[in-house]
């Protein structure tokens, strides 16, 4: 493509393997989603590119992740528009529904994200929009005031398909080149799939093969969705599917030492600031890890019982210059202060 007919602000200078390269670095684990979502970023600026260079445009691919609760969605999300460099604004799909003007709902997020992008309504053009929790539109606007969930849907698809939409100061933002991403857990999903997908029965013994068929027979399709309320036009405009899964204790031990901003990372350097070493034993971050399973909220549990365990030894150590370390063996026991 000529670099000269390319918009100034063209954002996606990073190949898929490259922002999952960038990915990885904060998120752990989910390689599949990862990839789906850096294949689909990639296409989708690399679209918008072309769009303006020749005229020709595919079909927008915005993005549905699916997966539990706590397992790294809207931290995908975050960490990828860092990646690129675009502007990113999350909104919640029910709380859209629970106000009368859907439409006015619409017009403050993308303010927001004209405010992310620091009134630049050219960069605010290219930026990510994340509406979380859709598969809990069906039950959003049944009865009470406020939209119903569909008429919410009737109200994004327009946006995410791409249309201006007119901000409170008169300008208005065009959402063509807008990547849109929703995100909900859609529990109960696995056995719509397992009742629904017929490809179960053809066994073989050849790896590649049943590599093949697992992933046909994850695979999900519009009218998978339609059991949670989606209508069939939203589901529509959501081609690219990528699936979370639950976090398994390995990976949760991984999220408090690993990313570049983890946990224990981040409480290390408070202790540094005062002179003192912190050290956990490997024992204490699988405690933490089971404990996580048990509250079922994914990874979101993990940074509060970190804190917990931490609190005491924080309460203390700013009085007491002669502590030069603080031992933690297990997260059922105090302490060991190491002194000077
Ligand atoms: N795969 C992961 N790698 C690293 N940290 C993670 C991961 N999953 C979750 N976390 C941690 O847990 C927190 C919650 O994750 P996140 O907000 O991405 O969950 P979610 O999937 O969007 O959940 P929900 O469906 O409830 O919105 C994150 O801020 C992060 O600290
Ligand atoms: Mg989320």
């Amino acid at each position: 493509m000529d670099s000269s007919t390319a918009p100034t602000t063209t954002p996606v200078r990073l190949t898929p393997s490259a922002i999952v390269t960038y990915l990885d670095q904060y998120v752990i684990g989910q390689d599949e989603a990862k990839k789906v979502l850096a294949v689909a970023v990639y296409a989708h600026y690399r679209n918008c590119d072309n769009a303006h260079a020749a005229s020709s445009r595919m079909t927008k691919s915005n993005v549905l992740m699916v997966g539990p609760t706590g397992t790294g969605k809207t931290l995908m999300c975050e960490t990828l528009a860092r990646a690129i460099d675009v502007p990113f604004v999350t909104a919640d799909a029910p709380s859209l529904a629970q106000t009368e003007y859907v439409g006015d709902e619409i017009e403050a997020m993308l303010q927001r994200l004209v405010d992310k992008a620091d009134g630049n309504p050219d960069r605010a053009r290219r930026g990510i929009v994340f509406i979380d929790e859709v598969d809990k539109l069906k039950a959003a606007g049944s009865g009470g005031r406020g939209a119903s969930g569909e008429a919410v849907q009737n109200a994004l698809l327009k946006i995410m398909e791409g249309a201006p939409v007119k901000l409170r100061d008169g300008r208005y933002v065009d959402t063509t080149d807008v990547l849109f991403i929703c995100g909900g857990a859609f529990v109960g999903l696995d056995q719509i799939l397992a009742r629904t997908h017929s490809f179960g029965f053809i066994s073989t013994n050849e790896g590649d093969n049943q590599r093949i068929l697992d992933r046909l027979n994850a695979r999900v399709k519009p009218t998978d969705l339609f059991e949670f309320g989606l209508i069939p036009e939203f589901a529509g405009r959501l081609p690219v599917i990528a699936r979370l899964t639950d976090l398994s204790r390995g990976m949760l031990v991984r999220i408090v030492t690993e990313p570049r901003d983890a946990i224990f990372r981040s409480f290390q350097e408070i202790f540094r600031a005062e002179g003192v070493e912190l050290e956990v034993a490997q024992t204490v971050f699988e405690q933490m890890a089971d404990l996580a399973i048990e509250y079922k909220i994914g990874a979101r549990s993990l940074r509060g019982i970190f804190e917990e365990m931490i609190t005491p030894a924080l309460y203390v150590v700013p009085d007491r210059k002669d502590i030069r370390k603080v031992v933690f063996r297990s997260l059922f026991e105090d302490a060991e202060f190491v002194c000077a």
